[in-house]
């Protein structure tokens, strides 16, 4: 499934670009005045599905200037959300079947808001209870561990985010336009990361000895280092641990030890290069404190090669978008890993595919 992804990406796209560009959401037209009128978006997801939640955030906030706030479906309900008509709820489910998504669905349609599903499984639960619902046309995902479902959530998200920006007027249509040729082209940045995936198993066989792995990102890096996290957990049972690199001295720069491996995701330096830096100064803090550093960083970005153990490129991208190429060593690193463990990847110890208990 980690090798379907340039396909299940271009799936995602299909026949929701004109040829000019343009967007065409039709399953979400009928909400469209939802839409134009909501002034708050809230997205509720568990696990892989909250972390796509945690960077569809970035895109939503910075493309439709709506403010959106990313919670956990398992938590939702119990905190009393503030609701109303003019909330849009985005449900992100890979089954469609996950009872605290849909509880939480539940409960947000009850307080009057409306919700939007974006779900793999046709006809499953999550989206016949909603009020729209955009497929992510992935493929069945059999493995536990999500990877597949993530990407395309990720791009549906995205799609998502720029038609509210298109429908609201917040962003201009060649700017809309320039993304997604971006994101046209993603699937064939996704096949050449595959391509080049051998030292990243080298790499993840040569730390299959070691207890704890760390994962460090800023901005949408970060739910990119929770979810490298997760894979891990999943698969290699392993403790690992994602942060947002600027908590490092808040905190977890304590965990920091001799020959410790950290991952971090280094957005691109082209974009927010305020960004960039912060991170090459983190890298520099931990590697100082013996940190082994496994460092992810975009093409032709020579900055951080003096601080990195380890450097795995990805094709460049624009920031919002880099998850995208950025998870992929992340989830082969972790494939890779728990195999060499003797560990079964698609079907790891206590775990279910879907959740359907609370
Ligand atoms: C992902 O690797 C996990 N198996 C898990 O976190 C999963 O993403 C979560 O249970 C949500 O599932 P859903 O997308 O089917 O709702």
């Amino acid at each position: 499934e980690i090798a379907e992804q340039p396909k299940a990406v271009a799936d995602t796209l299909l026949g929701r670009i004109d040829t000019t560009g343009r967007l065409t959401l039709d399953e979400v037209r009928i909400p469209a005045a939802v839409l134009r009128e909501a002034d708050k978006v809230v997205v509720i997801a568990c696990g892989t599905a909250f972390h796509a939640g945690l960077i569809a955030k970035y895109a939503i906030e910075h493309w439709t200037r709506i403010p959106c706030e990313v919670e956990l479906a398992s938590e939702f309900r119990y905190r009393d959300p503030i609701l109303d008509r003019r909330t849009l709820v985005i449900a992100i489910s890979q089954s469609g079947e996950t009872m605290d998504t849909l509880m939480a669905l539940r409960h947000a349609r009850e307080q009057g808001a409306r919700v939007l599903a974006i779900c793999n499984t046709n006809g499953s639960t999550i989206p016949r209870e909603s009020d729209a619902v955009l497929y992510t046309h992935a493929g069945p995902e059999v493995a536990v561990a999500s990877t597949k479902a993530f990407l395309t959530q990720l791009v549906a998200c995205y799609l998502l985010a720029l038609y509210l920006g298109q429908v609201r007027g917040t962003k201009w249509g060649d700017e809309i336009q320039a993304v997604v040729r971006e994101l046209a082209r993603i699937g064939d940045e996704v096949e050449r990361v595959l391509e080049t995936m051998e030292p990243v198993r080298a790499l993840a066989r040569s730390l299959a000895h070691k207890d704890t792995v760390l994962f460090l990102g800023r901005h949408v890096g970060y739910p990119v280092a929770l979810e490298g996290a997760l894979k891990l957990k999943e698969l290699a049972y392993m403790h690992a641990e994602g942060f947002a690199a600027g908590e490092l001295k808040h905190g977890p720069i304590a965990l920091i030890e001799d020959d410790l491996p950290v991952v971090v995701v280094v957005p691109s330096p082209r974009g927010r290069s305020v960004l960039h830096d912060k991170i090459v100064s983190n890298i520099q803090e931990i590697r100082a404190r013996g940190a082994r550093t496994i460092v992810i960083a975009e093409e032709g970005d020579e900055s951080v090669a003096p601080y990195a153990d380890h450097l795995i490129r990805v094709p460049a991208t624009p920031t919002l978008l880099q998850p995208l190429v950025a998870t992929v060593p992340l989830q082969v690193f972790a494939c890779e890993l728990a195999t060499a463990r003797g560990n079964e990847v698609d079907q790891p110890r206590n775990l279910a595919k879907s959740v359907t208990v609370e």
